[in-house]
């Protein structure tokens, strides 16, 4: 099986999902490490709890250079082959995605184009939208840029807020993500 290491930021129910789907026999690929920029993560206690093996890294009081060099060597130390980012809040640097080149995917909770960046529920009701929805992509310099590998759509109902379309868009990352991880490593 291929070796996935997964970055969180926080409640890490997107990398949950992703070590459920590899217990399976068939799935491609194994959750080799979580890894953390915030060292208090609910996701890392979760990891924890299910046996994955866990590092967490501050990016505080250290040049960012630094903190990278921490994650990326605790993911080459787990064997990790590709990167997962699962709700990871922090913009990778273009020196990291460039060793990583072609093996960071993002989850990111918009119908890519539309809505990179933060707040993508409440702009997509701002906007009048009648779909949202949730796309993985290829990791690029460029935020949310990177080549499409997957989408799945929802409706917008007129009495959603953000929290309940966020909460509808989430339930389809769960499924979209594992597939499309295992598509990739397919390919
Ligand atoms: C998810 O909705 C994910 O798509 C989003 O944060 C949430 C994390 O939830 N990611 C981004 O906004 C990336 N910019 P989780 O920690 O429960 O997976």
């Amino acid at each position: 099986k291929r070796r996935v290491g997964i970055l969180i930021s926080g409640r890490g129910s997107n990398m949950a999902a992703l070590v459920e789907a590899a217990q399976a026999p068939e799935c491609p690929y194994a959750v080799a490490l979580v890894a953390s920029d915030k060292p208090d993560a609910p996701g890392l206690g979760w990891a924890t709890d299910n046996g994955v093996a866990t590092f967490a890294q501050s990016p505080k009081r250290i040049a960012k250079a630094e903190y990278e060099a921490a994650i990326d060597g605790a993911l080459r130390d787990a064997g990790v082959e590709v990167i997962a980012l699962a709700g990871y809040m922090r913009l990778l640097s273009d020196d990291f995605v460039a060793r990583w080149r072609g093996r960071i995917i993002n989850i990111h909770p918009s119908l890519l184009p539309k809505y990179k960046g933060l707040d993508t529920h409440a702009r997509a009701i701002a906007a009048g939208d009648r779909v949202a929805g949730c796309s993985v992509h290829i990791v690029t310099e460029e935020l949310d840029g990177g080549a499409v590998l997957g989408q799945a759509e929802v409706p917008i109902n007129a009495d959603d807020t953000a929290e309940s379309l966020a909460a509808r868009v989430l339930m389809e990352e769960h499924r979209l993500y594992p597939k499309v991880l295992a598509e990739f490593i397919n390919r």
